[in-house]
């Protein structure tokens, strides 16, 4: 198994694909499953990982990044952190299980996270920036990538903090072009997306509100330094959306709502297996249709009746019951 391609190993030849860490979503059951349906992705992001003060992990915590869980492309574990110390203990815990690349979560929008001046919340304070990257890298032997926003409050923040970020030898940059605050409201500030490219010569790869194939070519015609592309609740939506963008537009992709069945019941079985309780693998599989369901054009409804459910077997004979009424599949 590959654990991990670093960013240097892209071609030109097509739009390089990674899958967003989306938590309580895209964990490596979901990842493997989809790989093996769909395809589609050269890579994906683990959702983030917080660290520890006591830098002593527990299994649990690590299961989602272990090389024997990952069969899919190759991973990039995420970190959310504001200690440099802790960040690099963590690292070098994930370089010794293989990743050569980790990713530094500087996005996340919730309140309890950015209150506590991590993910998003950072933002505002670029000093703080600046020191905690002269001592995370100073004690890790990975490469960093960063995953961040515009800014926490004000569009420009990331603008003024592209100085800091041109100082150090990044791996790549994941930007998402909204502001904290704004969590996923409003429309992506492509405005200000292009400014932060044209400030750095780091390899910049775009996230947002990637949903479907003409979205994609409109946004690498008028943005075509841009080194990767990361797609979330796009590809959730329609997991055929990948493969669709890597070939272009040019030869059709068979969608079959077979392979979608199978997907879903795989992703099922193995939740079942691996959570305790009824609830939890019912609760996941409702988080995946509320992005799967728009996808076909009985979706919304038919959401309504998942969402009623509370047992697996409540849950499956619902999902079975859609799936021999033939959906049809829009996307
Ligand atoms: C339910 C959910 C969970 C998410 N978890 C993470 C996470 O763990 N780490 C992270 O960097 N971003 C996380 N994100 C943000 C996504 O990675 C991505 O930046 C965002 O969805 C925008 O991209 P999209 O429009 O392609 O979905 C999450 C988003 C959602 C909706």
């Amino acid at each position: 198994m590959t654990v991990n391609a670093p960013p240097a190993q892209r071609t030109d030849s097509e739009p390089f694909l990674i899958l967003a860490p989306m938590r309580g979503l895209t964990d490596a059951v979901f990842r493997n499953a989809f790989a093996d349906s769909f395809g589609g992705f050269h890579s994906a992001m683990a959702p983030f990982i917080s660290t520890v003060s006591a830098r002593r992990y527990k299994p649990s915590q690590l299961r989602d990044v272990l090389p024997e869980n990952n069969r899919g492309p190759a991973l990039i574990p995420q970190i959310l952190s504001n200690d440099p110390e802790d960040f690099a203990a963590l690292a070098r815990v994930l370089f010794d299980l293989g990743y050569p690349v980790v990713n530094w979560n500087l996005g996340c929008p919730f309140r309890r996270v950015a209150g506590k001046l991590r993910g998003s919340g950072l933002l505002p304070h670029p000093d703080r920036i600046d020191a905690f990257l002269d001592q995370a890298l100073a004690g890790m032997p990975n490469r960093l990538s960063i995953k961040t926003r515009l800014g926490r409050h004000k569009n420009n923040e990331l603008l003024s903090l592209m100085p800091v970020f041109n100082r150090y030898p990044l791996a790549e940059l994941i930007v998402h072009p909204r502001t904290g605050i704004q969590m996923y409201t409003g429309a992506p500030d492509l405005e200000a997306y292009g400014a932060c490219l044209a400030a750095t010569s780091l390899p910049v790869v775009f996230n947002g509100d990637i949903g479907d194939l003409v979205t994609f070519q409109t946004l690498s015609e008028q943005f075509p330094q841009t080194a990767g592309w990361m797609i979330g609740r796009g590809a959730l939506a329609n997991p055929w959306l990948p493969t669709l963008i890597r070939r272009g537009g040019r030869i059709g992709v068979p969608v079959n709502v077979e392979t979608v069945r199978r997907f879903h019941d795989r992703l099922l079985d193995e939740y079942c297996r691996i959570f305790s309780g009824p609830a939890h693998p019912v609760d996941r599989m409702k988080g995946l249709w509320s992005y799967l369901s728009l996808s076909f054009a009985d979706g919304r409804r038919f959401l309504k009746q998942v969402q009623k459910t509370s047992t697996v077997d409540r849950y499956r004979e619902t999902v079975d019951r859609f799936f021999d009424t033939h959906p049809e599949w829009i996307a």
